[in-house]
């Protein structure tokens, strides 16, 4: 079955829908450096462009449509009543896809509290355009990624699973739990570059007195240091990267240090293999590590599509 992948990013959902076996025809992403990692390490057409000013009939038809969405406010006051008074919402763009493409499967990811955001109406919408509208069974479920990934990382995300067939929906589950046997420390690299250690910040006094164990993944938090007592790694953000905000932080052999992007890329459960241009700065590579997905929860979820239809 063919796989189209909107809102790419560096291509998670794509790499577990291969690693389930799918074929990838196609996806589209806006960033610039997010593209360039996408096409290091994927070889089908990439569509760098707005969403907006892709057209669905351009692009070749798929079985399953998938997309980790950025996740925007959009009312649900006059949708009974047919109004599309979000046209600049992206979700919208996907339903257009969906309108022209009609895949068998849709497949969304995003923030766990998109059922809660907007005080429900944001999700409330979603369910009806894809439900009522357009007459999809939908399936959805909250998974960490260390409970579902086999990752020591703390991420809890809502993956929505819709299906045009309501038997082949029927025979849809979500993968069953998988007992964690990594350790943080598990993925770390002995030492890295100089530039990662934080011993000459104007922090780093404090940092020591904060920072105690070798089996822990800290979090600077602007001003003070979080410790993760359940001994994961915390939620990786887009901005752990930049100014001094959700930095993962580690004691290694030699220091106290960040993470690095490949690390941080191993807690996402991306493999070794993947590659990172040279040319992008670090902190491009953090973003782009943060906003993507585990890969190992995504392609545990599309065997599951794929034992539907063929059961
Ligand atoms: C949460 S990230 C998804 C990351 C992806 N799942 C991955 O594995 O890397 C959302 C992505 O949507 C892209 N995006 C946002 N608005 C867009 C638009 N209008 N057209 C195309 N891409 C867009 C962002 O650049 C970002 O890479």
């Amino acid at each position: 079955m063919k796989v189209g992948g909107l809102f790419a990013g560096i291509g998670g959902i794509e790499l577990g829908f291969k690693k389930a076996g799918f074929d990838i025809s196609w996806a589209n992403e806006i960033d610039k450096n997010a593209c360039i990692t996408y096409r290091h390490n994927h070889k089908h057409t990439l569509f760098e462009k707005d969403l907006n000013d892709l057209q669905p009939h351009e692009v070749e038809k798929i079985d399953i449509l998938t997309g980790g969405f950025p996740c925007q406010a959009f009312s649900i006051a006059g949708y009974q009543k047919g109004f599309r008074d979000d046209r600049g919402n992206v979700f919208f763009r996907i339903l257009d896809f969906i309108d022209e493409l009609e895949p068998q499967v849709v497949f969304l990811e995003n923030v766990k509290n998109l059922v809660g955001h907007d005080k429900g109406k944001t999700f409330e919408r979603i369910l009806y355009e894809l439900e009522d509208v357009r007459k999809y069974t939908v399936k959805h479920k909250v998974l960490n990624s260390c409970e579902y990934g086999g990752v020591p990382q703390n991420r809890e995300r809502i993956y929505i699973v819709a299906f045009k067939d309501k038997n082949v929906a029927s025979k849809f589950t979500f993968p069953k739990e998988k007992k964690l046997t990594k350790k943080v420390t598990d993925l770390f690299d002995d030492t890295a570059d100089e530039k990662f250690y934080y011993t000459k910040s104007r922090y780093y006094k404090q940092l020591k007195e904060e920072m105690q164990n070798k089996d822990t993944v800290y979090q600077w938090r602007r001003v003070y240091v979080r410790e993760n007592k359940s001994k994961l790694c915390p939620t990786l953000t887009a901005n752990m990267g930049t100014g001094g905000h959700n930095v993962p932080l580690i004691i290694d052999k030699k220091d106290i240090r960040k993470l690095t992007p490949r690390e941080c890329a191993r807690f996402q459960g991306f493999p070794d293999t993947f590659k990172f241009p040279e040319k992008l700065a670090n902190s491009a590579l953090y973003k782009q590590v943060g906003n993507s997905v585990t890969v190992p929860v995504i392609e545990a979820i599309a065997r599951e599509i794929k034992k539907a239809f063929c059961v």
